[in-house]
């Protein structure tokens, strides 16, 4: 009679130690899959962007009124980007080059890829 009690608690607490685990398995898988470093490239890509492109591009990447393309439009093609960025266009957009590595320019990719639209 008297240890009826304590074997409640017992499985109370050997049910919390489950669920404590299962909690901590999925915060290592989260962190594992690597959506906390996207993010973080991202806003990586963010102040770089607002430094280096956003007084051109305009600060939502788009300049309306300007000769700079909408960015959130620009095709789902991290060459073509990589190569722009890179060496310039047509002598209005300049060369990144000698200014950006390539992972700022990932990280730029990274937030403009996830700004844009379909
Ligand atoms: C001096 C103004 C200026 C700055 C600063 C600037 N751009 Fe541009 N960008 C332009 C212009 C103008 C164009 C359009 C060029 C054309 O198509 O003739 C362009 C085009 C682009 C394109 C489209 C290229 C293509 O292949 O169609 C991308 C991508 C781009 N810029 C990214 C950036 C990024 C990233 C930065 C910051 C590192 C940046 N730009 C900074 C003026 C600028």
């Amino acid at each position: 009679m008297i240890k009826r009690p304590f074997n409640w608690a017992a499985a109370y607490f050997a049910a919390v130690a489950t669920i404590a685990t299962a909690n901590a398995q999925t915060a290592t898988q989260v962190a594992a899959t690597g959506d906390g470093g996207d993010q973080a490239l991202i806003d990586h890509g963010k102040m770089t962007y607002a430094e280096k492109c956003s007084h051109c591009h305009g600060p939502g990447m788009l300049n309306a009124g300007t000769i700079t393309p909408d960015l959130r439009r620009f095709p789902d093609d991290k060459t073509r980007f990589f190569t722009t960025v890179k060496n310039g266009k047509n002598g209005k957009m300049p060369p990144w080059g000698d200014l950006l590595d390539d992972d700022q320019i990932g990280a730029l990719w990274a937030y403009v890829s996830s700004q844009r639209k379909p």
